[in-house]
C-alpha cells in the first residue's frame, strides 16, 4: 500500500467525469487500498478516485468506524432532505453547508465485480452523495449555501 497525494480545488482532474471501471484486476484493487492508507492518514469521510488524479468511478467512504468501496456506483433512490456542514479533502480548511437527500439507495460493484447495493441514510448518506458527485466533476462547494473557513 501507499499513500498517494489528494490533489487540490484548481487542478482540473477534479472537474472532469470520471470513467467506468471495467477491469477488476490487481491495478484497480492496489487503487482501493492506496486510497484506504490515503484516507485514514488524512482522517477523512470518504475519498474519490478522483481526488487521487485516478479518472475512475471509484470511491470509499469512513463511516462510524466502518469502511466501504463502491466502484460504478449508482444512486438509484433517494428520498427526504438534511442540510448539514461537509468539508473536502481537496479543499482544505474550509466547510460549507449543503443540503443532500436524507436516505440513499446505491447500487456498485465490489473490488471483485460483484455487484452490492447499500441503503444508507443521514451522515452515510451525505458522504455517499458527496463522494459520487466527484466522479462528475462536482465539488460540494459548487452546491453549498454557504462557505466559511476552518
Ligand atoms: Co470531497
Amino acid at each position: 500500500m501507499a499513500i498517494r497525494n489528494i490533489v487540490q480545488v484548481g487542478d482540473p482532474v477534479l472537474r472532469k467525469k470520471s470513467f467506468e471501471v471495467v477491469d477488476f484486476g490487481e491495478k484497480t484493487k492496489q487503487l482501493l487500498d492506496d486510497m484506504k492508507e490515503t484516507l485514514i492518514k488524512a482522517d477523512g469521510a470518504g475519498l474519490a478516485a478522483p481526488q487521487v488524479g485516478v479518472l475512475r468511478r471509484v470511491f470509499i467512504t469512513y463511516v462510524d468506524g466502518v469502511f466501504k468501496e463502491y466502484i460504478n456506483p449508482k444512486i438509484i433512490k433517494q428520498s427526504g432532505k438534511q442540510v448539514g456542514e461537509e468539508g473536502c479533502l481537496s479543499v482544505k480548511g474550509k466547510f460549507g453547508t449543503v443540503e443532500r437527500p436524507l436516505k440513499v439507495t446505491v447500487k456498485a460493484q465490489d473490488r471483485n465485480g460483484k455487484e452490492f447495493t447499500v441503503e444508507a441514510e443521514g451522515f452515510e448518506a451525505r458522504a455517499i452523495c458527496h463522494e459520487n458527485d466527484h466522479l462528475d466533476g462536482t465539488l460540494y462547494i459548487d452546491k453549498a449555501k454557504n462557505i466559511g473557513e476552518d
